[in-house]
């Protein structure tokens, strides 16, 4: 059974009662709008993992002012049909004013691997992937943590995050999952 919690407490207090019975945490942290790549990595951290929590949150932090925030894809009911399927044990779905409340001014930001390519497009966009990342990591403490080589420069910086402070987390990078025209899946291709 796939439970569903939105509080920040019930979700460390769920994963802190699986590790404490002995199970390996796997953890996939998703902005939701699931597609056949996110249940890619779902089924790849179920092979590493026997407690798999995966979180839906459409981070702020990670989008800046132009960007498309307000129209990104939501698709809750189907995401929570899609973890069901897949046998995932625990969803966090937060809102953002608990994971952000009032006052938080906190940032997590790597200085260098996060500058080229698309951090020269995109300046603020990584400190708000590797400060959400690492609230989840903190909240869930999951053995394995699953991403997709699709974002490949996300999956660097957050294996960097984890080295530099000492997480003891294995940070697994999945193949991209392509339509059969080769186009990468990715939730924003509904925009298409
Ligand atoms: O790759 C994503 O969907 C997001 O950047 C992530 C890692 C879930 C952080 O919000």
């Amino acid at each position: 059974m796939t439970a569903v919690v939105r509080e920040l407490a019930d979700f460390r207090r769920a994963c802190d009662e699986a590790r404490a019975q002995g199970h390996r945490v796997g953890l996939v942290p998703t902005m939701g709008a699931l597609h056949a790549g996110h249940l890619s990595l779902i089924d790849e951290a179920k092979e590493r993992a026997d407690f798999l929590a995966v979180t839906i949150f459409v981070n702020p932090l990670q989008f800046a002012e132009d960007e498309d925030l307000g129209r990104y894809p939501r698709t809750m009911n189907a995401d929570l049909d899609g973890c069901r399927g897949r046998g995932v044990d625990l969803v966090f779905a937060p809102e953002p004013s608990g994971m952000y409340p009032k006052g938080f001014q906190t940032q997590v930001s790597l200085s260098k691997i996060t500058k080229p390519l698309e951090g020269e497009f995109r300046p603020t966009h990584f400190d708000g992937v590797t400060t959400v990342v690492t609230k989840l990591f903190n909240l869930t403490g999951p053995s394995v943590a699953v991403f997709g080589r699709k974002d490949y420069q996300q999956w660097k910086i957050l294996s960097r995050l984890a080295r530099d402070l000492d997480m003891p987390i294995e940070v697994v990078g999945c193949p991209i999952i392509r339509e059969t025209d080769g186009l990468a899946l990715s939730s924003r291709n509904r925009y298409l």
